[in-house]
């Protein structure tokens, strides 16, 4: 099977990169965030407080009570909670700052590490997440880390938030981006960092277009799904 890595901070354009990527490849795509993020609505919905103090109840919560599915529709992910399609209630501003907390929570990452793996066994995959070239696929066949300026970062964001009908500003969207760069990289379990031999993409100056086919020749060259 062939495995992709593809790690970044919030906003590089990871997710429509590897999806379209994966397109174009007959691969599998995942997104790791959308497991974080299911977790953390499954919390917030039984009023459970994400913290520190509550994480071995949290992790109590969600082995006991919580069947975390993923499925791919049409090209897209659909994440489901106990039978519940979410992928659309996860994306909002509340669920991705649950989803940053949760995510710093090391009994949650174990949770959720054998699901990433046992998927990553069974199919040829591009995975896009914060520590996948790192701690998830420390021998995937190749890991990219994608990243680009804050501010640009901010503003796709903010437009993908405004299509959604969220009424926020950019300044705010800056703000939480900032705040979950900072989290992401600074939390004690799995931070965010580029592993040693993941190939550095920075999207500021390049599009959409030109990443993608940059990408998929990489993983052909690189990656033989025969072998
Ligand atoms: O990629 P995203 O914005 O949907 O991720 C939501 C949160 O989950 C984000 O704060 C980082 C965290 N995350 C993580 O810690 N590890 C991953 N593999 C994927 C996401």
């Amino acid at each position: 099977m062939v495995n992709v890595a593809m790690d970044g901070p919030v906003g590089a354009g990871k997710s429509s990169v590897a999806r379209e990527c994966a397109r174009r490849l007959g691969f599998i795509y995942v997104d790791t965030g959308a497991l974080y993020r299911s977790c953390a609505l499954f919390c917030v919905r039984k009023g459970i407080e994400i913290n520190e103090k509550n994480e071995s109840a949290i992790a109590d919560v969600l082995e006991k009570e919580l069947s975390l599915t993923i499925d791919l529709i049409d090209g897209q992910q659909h994440v489901y909670v106990n039978g519940e399609d979410v992928s659309y209630e996860i994306r909002t501003m509340e669920i991705s700052k649950a989803a940053s907390a949760i995510s710093a929570l090391p009994a949650v990452r174990k949770y959720l590490l054998e699901t990433q793996r046992s998927i990553a066994a069974s199919n040829n995959v591009i995975m896009d997440g914060r520590d996948i070239g790192t701690v998830i696929l420390p021998n995937a066949d190749l890991k990219i880390f994608i990243t680009a300026k804050p501010e640009i970062r901010a503003k796709r964001r903010y437009d993908e938030l405004v299509a959604r009908g969220s009424n926020v500003t950019l300044g705010e969207v800056l703000v939480e981006v900032n705040r979950r760069d900072y989290n992401d990289t600074h939390r004690k379990e799995a931070p965010l960092k580029q592993a040693e031999d993941a190939i550095l993409i920075d999207t500021s100056e390049i599009d959409f277009e030109e990443t993608v086919s940059g990408i998929t020749e990489l993983i052909q060259s690189r990656c033989d799904p025969e072998a």
